[in-house]
């Protein structure tokens, strides 16, 4: 299906992932027509570089033309690459979380319930002749600008998938992040999935959004969620979706912690605490599907759970009086984050988030409070920066 818009890309009307993408912008080279301009065919490729850059220009080499002056007709020989695309992308929040056993691939099965909110990072991908990851904003010191950033891996990953290669995929992606780093909101997953769909723009490419979503699993579990967005239950490794309706708005508050937790270290610790002894699990997700359906944050409240909390508490004792002023704060209920450590509080409406942050803010607890509200969309184009006007040829007489 497509949304019969300028892209090509198959979706839905509203729903498309290449909307930015201004009609006409050429995404091509340009067809020669220096013969007709009686410039020689003869000439130079340059390349203007960096982000902002990417317009190719053909240089005369030689330049001759048998015209009088004033009827010198100026067909250049133009080719352009594509602007570059920028991508809102989502955090998530898990509604319920349940974790099963350790897996023999490292991983474990999960079913849980994620909702996106509107706390946001922006991605932008640009054709560039340097390629590589930049990231600014909220914990941008502790991001790994090598290959093992998650949006360089989905560089790597959508390049082989697409067959262009993988090692010189002349891309640049500049990542400004409002989502904490290694918070339990999937900031990196996001950013994964953000590049992803900037990319399908970029390179033009025919991929449907679950298509899309399968080499978003490849990159990391959280990652064909942030695709999608809305609220949505996961299952396997959580990357498994299914949409979940929910035409109600939640308001939440977040609390980040001053510094991140690993997501793998909070699973072993997980593992640890049920060798030990028997940590509390979560119920059943129908519970919590129903609630949803409701769209009364007072059910939804009593119904929020995480096994991966117990965890995280027993690594960051500190988050016990975090979650304990949110709710002497206001809110309906708190609950760490997926991996933690950022704590999300569901709260009755806005106004009541608002006064919930002021309070929570001033309690000390936490480096930085926010409010969010969810669900929001996943992964989408917000942007094409302008489409490069073509330089006029050098013609030389
Ligand atoms: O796939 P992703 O990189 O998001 O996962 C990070 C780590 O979290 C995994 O390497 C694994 O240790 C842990 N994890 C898990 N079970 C899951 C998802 C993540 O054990 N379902």
């Amino acid at each position: 299906m497509s949304c019969g818009g300028s892209c090509r890309v198959p979706c839905l009307p509203g729903e498309c992932f290449a909307g930015g993408v201004a009609k006409g912008t050429p995404a091509f080279i340009l067809p020669d027509r220096s013969d007709r301009a009686g410039v020689s065919g003869a000439g130079l490729w340059t390349t203007a570089k960096g982000l902002g850059g990417g317009v190719f220009r053909r240089r005369s080499a030689v330049g001759r033309s048998g015209l009088p002056g004033n009827a010198r007709t100026l067909h250049g020989v133009l080719a352009v690459v594509p602007p570059p695309v920028t991508v809102r992308v989502p955090a998530k929040v898990n509604l319920h979380l349940a974790v099963g056993d350790s897996r023999a691939d490292g991983y474990h099965d999960l079913v849980t319930i994620f909702q996106a909110l509107s706390l946001t990072d922006e991605v932008t991908v640009a054709i560039a002749e340097d390629p590589g990851v930049e990231v600014h904003g909220e914990g941008a010191d502790s991001v790994p600008t090598g290959p093992s950033n998650l949006a360089w891996r989905a560089v790597r990953v959508l390049a082989q998938h697409v067959g262009r290669d993988p090692d010189d995929p002349k891309v640049r992606v500049v990542i400004r992040k409002a989502i904490p780093v290694a918070g339990g909101m999937a900031g990196g997953s996001a950013d994964a999935a953000a590049t992803l769909v900037g990319l399908a723009s970029l390179w033009r490419l025919e991929i449907s959004r679950d298509e899309l979503a399968g080499v978003a699993g490849k990159i990391g579990a959280d990652v064909p969620f942030a695709i999608y967005g809305g609220t949505a239950l996961g299952t396997d490794r959580g990357d498994r979706i299914v949409p979940v309706l929910s035409r109600h708005t939640y308001h939440w508050v977040l609390a980040f912690d001053r510094r991140g937790l690993s997501t793998p270290e909070v699973f072993d610790e997980l593992d640890r605490l049920r060798a030990d002894g028997d940590p509390p699990r979560v119920g059943e997700a129908e519970a919590v599907l129903e609630g949803l359906s409701s769209g009364d944050p007072r059910q939804l409240a009593l119904l929020l759970g995480n096994d991966l909390q117990a965890a995280a508490v027993s690594l960051r004792p500190n988050l016990r009086r975090t979650l304990r002023a949110g709710v002497n704060a206001g809110a309906l209920a708190g609950m760490v984050s997926g991996s933690g450590p950022t704590c999300a509080f569901l709260c009755t409406d806005g106004d009541s988030a608002v006064r919930v942050a002021a309070e929570l803010a001033g309690a000390g607890v936490c480096r930085t409070v926010r409010v969010a509200q969810g669900p929001v969309h996943g992964a989408r184009v917000i942007g094409t920066e302008d489409a490069p006007r073509p330089i006029p040829p050098e013609v030389h007489a």
